[in-house]
């Protein structure tokens, strides 16, 4: 085989958001990358594959505030479960690290100042939304009312999910804070823009974009187009300056020389990429760091992303790096969306699965990893996880076809011949050895699910020379040689595949090679045989087929129950109002103790402390529609943040009549989601056998935040 000349590349994925759980759409593009990423490595490239969380922003402060703790304590809980489900899908990073780090910052800083230095930024003010209780400016997301077109209730900022209408947040009706409940009002700050609509920047977007700066294009076509569109045609200036500054209370990097003022999460989470790689480099001797991000070197960047992000990576980013005098990415591998059964993940449906729930329900990460790549290519378009198609396709080509050969063979080799393999050539290995470079050729286009075609048709024949041979009946003569060489034959064959699916399973093939006997397969191993003479271990099963019970399982465990649960049996205690019950009475039942009125059993001063007692200010109180029993409550914690609880006190009071007032919550209940949005904690109450219903409420002086003992 023609040596291919080494390369120097480095690879990303995009960052995932340190406040959520890896799922299986992000899983589409980890895979992706990672078989990518495992092939280059296969070929002998030097090959360096990096990402992080991107933490930073103001979802992920307010996550933290919700949550009670500081943000540094989120980002690191997140990054310690993120790490956990990538290694459970054998997603190898050399680095996975953090924007919110020290290298991220030394890029951040430096980009930023040679943009200024190059005229590119520019500082203005803009009014905005400001919340006058959290004292912070509100990001679109944040702002709720009613839609300016067709009049729906608690709308966000930017569109309307009833009409579909696009307006500015300024339009809304009835804005409020959907921080704090509070009415924003409109508040001018100074921001700072990266000035996009400079014609240098203009001009050189729409040169790079187009390949004309590039030895190949960096963007795939429908890519490119895409780009055009939003760049518009020679002279016409279509792209606005970029807003890169968030005024405090952000969690970010504070602008050098700007007291108060925040980079933009989408500023620095792409230089995050070399962030994470700076600090792999600081430990690997053999990195030259700076090789990878100056200009006018031989090594290789590539971004896989998904299309939601394409312009942040095709326009924005390049652009910094240009201006900044930094190199650009060689190209930028955009896939589409994940559909489940041909629709949108949902969590009602069970189809929204984390990556956690897949490993713990005992489900086969190569399983996946091998799903997805039979679907997957070098496209833009969006790939269906069909359920039906997943157990039938890993069970025919995997189990059925590959794993057929070395199953049905090998045993006669350890039992007769003491796996001592005979001396093999064929035209079958001969062709399998030779379909090492189209199916490489595919694999460096992200042509996967071809690549998996290739590889399964070999396997056919592969199986079909067995079937032929009939390895089985040849051993009924003691001693046929020829036994030992059709058994030889299919190993070597399955080693061949082995080696060709070797990206897309790593773990299995790691487990075939320590049952081959051989070092770990790299591709210049598709020019080579298993030597005459060469013993191999005794066969260990390699992978079981899926049955269609874990898979209904797994969606059971995803399956989010929507309505509220059912009152009574496991409910708090009289006197208490739950979050996601009606008021529930224990039943008079004698015998155990438990008429209304009894004491429930004896607690301890410990038991007690753990319950997280706060006053809370009601800020908020609205009828739930369809709820007969419920009031939805927005609670104000002070330094706490807000929070929602649903409570079953709409017998006896008005919500009109609650706003404003103080009582006391349970504020470390874990949250629950219910049928009409999440509530986070439990109001308390007094009741007794009769009707009637008392809610809780402090003497004054008590401020909301405060803690009851
Ligand atoms: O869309 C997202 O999930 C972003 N966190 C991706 C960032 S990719 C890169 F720019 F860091
Ligand atoms: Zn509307």
């Amino acid at each position: 085989m023609p040596t291919t000349p080494k390369r120097k590349i480095l690879v990303t994925s995009a960052l995932p958001y340190a406040n959520g759980a890896i799922h299986l759409g992000h899983l589409v593009e980890y895979i992706q990358t990672d078989i990518w990423v495992r092939f280059q490595k296969m070929r002998g490239h030097e090959c360096w594959y990096v990402c992080a969380d991107d933490t930073h922003g103001t979802p992920i402060m307010l996550r933290a505030e919700k949550e009670g703790i500081t943000p540094e304590a989120l980002i690191a809980r997140v990054h310690g479960e993120h790490t956990r489900d990538f290694a459970g899908f054998h997603v190898a990073f050399d680095n996975y690290h953090s924007t919110h780090s020290e290298e991220t910052r030394f890029y951040a800083n430096d980009i930023y100042a040679k943009l200024q230095a190059a005229g590119l930024i520019e500082v203005r003010a803009i009014e905005q939304f400001y919340d006058p209780v959290k004292a912070m400016f509100l990001p679109d997301r944040y702002i709720k009312g009613e839609c300016p077109r067709c009049g729906a209730k608690d709308q966000y900022g930017d569109s309307c999910e009833v009409c579909g209408a696009a307006y500015a947040p300024t339009e809304l009706k009835n804005p409020y804070s959907a921080v704090s409940g509070a009415t924003p009002v409109r508040k001018a700050s100074e921001h700072y823009f990266f000035k996009l609509s400079d014609p240098r920047c203009q001009d050189f977007l729409r040169r790079w974009t187009t390949g004309q700066l590039t030895p190949e294009p960096p963007l795939q076509p429908e890519a490119a187009n895409k780009m055009q569109e939003w760049l518009g045609a020679e002279g016409e200036n279509k792209l606005s300056d970029w807003d890169i500054s968030r005024d405090a209370p952000y969690f970010g990097f504070e602008i050098p020389g700007a007291p108060g003022k925040f980079f933009y999460v989408w500023l620095d989470a792409p230089i995050g990429y070399f962030g994470s790689f700076r600090n792999l480099a600081a430990r690997t001797p053999a990195i030259d760091a700076a090789a990878f991000t100056e200009r006018g070197t031989d090594t290789e960047l590539y971004h896989f992303i998904g299309k939601d992000i394409l312009y942040f990576h095709a326009l924005f980013w390049p652009a910094m790096l240009h201006h900044a005098g930094y190199r650009t990415p060689t190209r930028i591998f955009a896939h589409g969306f994940l559909t489940v059964d041909g629709q949108k993940m949902s969590k009602s449906r069970g189809t929204f699965i984390t990556a956690e729930s897949y490993l713990k329900q005992g489900l086969n990460p190569e399983w996946l990893r091998y799903y997805y790549a039979a679907k997957l290519n070098g496209s833009m378009e969006d790939i269906d996880l069909s359920l039906e198609d997943f157990i039938a396709r890993v069970n025919s080509d995997l189990v059925g076809k590959y794993i057929n050969i070395a199953s049905r063979c090998t045993g006669f080799i350890t039992k007769r011949f003491n796996g001592r393999l005979a001396p093999v050539d064929s035209p079958l290995l001969r062709d399998t050895r030779a379909a090492a470079a189209t199916i490489a050729e595919l694999y460096e286009a992200r042509e996967y699910g071809k690549a998996l075609r290739e590889v399964m048709a070999l396997a056919d024949r592969a199986n079909q020379f067995v079937n032929e041979h009939k390895p089985w009946e040849l051993g009924k003569l003691e001693g046929d040689s020829l036994q030992q060489q059709v058994c030889s034959e299919a190993i070597n064959l399955f080693r061949l595949l082995t080696l060709y699916l070797k990206p897309v399973l790593p773990r299995l093939a790691e487990n075939v090679e320590r049952f081959l006997n051989i070092a770990p397969l790299t591709w210049a191993d598709a020019d080579t045989l298993l030597a005459a003479g060469h013993v191999i271990n005794d066969y260990r099963h390699l992978m079981t087929r899926i049955e269609r019970r874990q898979v209904e399982a797994l969606i059971a465990a995803n399956r989010e129950s929507l309505a509220p649960a059912a009152s009574g049996g496991t409910g708090p205690s009289a006197g208490t109002v739950s979050s996601t019950h009606p008021p529930s009475r224990p039943s008079p039942s004698k015998g155990e103790g438990g008429e209304s009125g009894a004491l429930a059993p004896e607690i301890t001063l410990d038991d007690f402390s753990k319950i997280d007692l706060r006053i809370a200010r009601i800020a908020q109180a609205e009828h739930v529609e369809g709820a007969d029993k419920l009031i939805r409550l927005t609670l104000d914690l002070g330094p706490l943040g807000t929070r929602q609880v649903f409570a079953g006190i709409k017998s006896a009071y008005d919500p009109a009549a609650l706003t404003g007032r103080l009582t006391v919550m349970v504020a470390n209940l874990a949250p629950r989601k219910m049928k009409f949005g999440l509530s986070e904690g439990m109001v308390l109450a007094a009741s007794g056998e009769g009707p009637g219903l008392y809610l809780l409420e402090p003497d004054s002086g008590a401020q909301p935040g405060m803690r009851v003992k």
